[in-house]
């Protein structure tokens, strides 16, 4: 008679662990899904690194200043770049499809640490021999030859 009180609760005790267990378990948090690094999926939100943050352009160009950038890319880009085809480094040509203003003017202004961390640099990189030089253009300098690369059409 004993014993079998003693099996019994036993019995109810273990049954007891088992589903209280369960119900633990169950309360257990979800594991948070591993947290993709965000991938900038559009290229035109990625602003590059480098001194340049927001830039807006205004919807006419500015041909003075564009002028005066053109002469810039003639003295201090074009023995690697050309305007409409590939050379030791990409055409600007229909740039503004593929990057943000600010990304191309961080390329120009900060090219090393940009080739080091931003994801679009580091892969351009690749596919070119020879890395993206810094000519030490001002801002505005670099501000002129990006509104030249506005007057670039096929
Ligand atoms: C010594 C050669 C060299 C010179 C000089 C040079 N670049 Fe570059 N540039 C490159 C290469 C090569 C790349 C491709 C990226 C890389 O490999 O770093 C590049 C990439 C770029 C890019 C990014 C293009 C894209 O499609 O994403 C821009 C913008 C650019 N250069 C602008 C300029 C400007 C403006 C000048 C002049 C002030 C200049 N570069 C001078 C070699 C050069």
């Amino acid at each position: 008679m004993r014993l079998k009180t003693v099996l019994l609760s036993g019995i109810i005790i273990m049954l007891f662990l088992i589903s209280c267990g369960g119900g633990e378990d169950a309360k257990k948090p979800e594991p948070a899904p591993q947290q993709e690094q965000p991938q900038a999926t559009n290229p035109l939100d990625n602003k590059g690194i480098g001194p340049i943050k927001q830039i807006t352009l205004p919807e006419t160009i500015d041909q003075k200043m564009a002028d005066a950038g053109k002469k810039i890319y003639h003295e201090k880009c074009t023995s690697c770049h050309k305007e409409y085809e590939k050379y030791i480094g990409p055409a600007p040509l229909g740039i503004f499809e593929r990057r943000s203003p600010e990304w191309i003017m961080n390329m120009i202004l900060n090219p090393e640490v940009m080739i080091q961390k931003d994801p679009i640099a580091k892969d351009l990189i690749k596919q070119f021999a020879s890395p993206m030089a810094n000519q030490h253009l001002t801002e505005a300098e670099a501000r002129s030859v990006l509104e030249y690369f506005r007057t670039l059409k096929q």
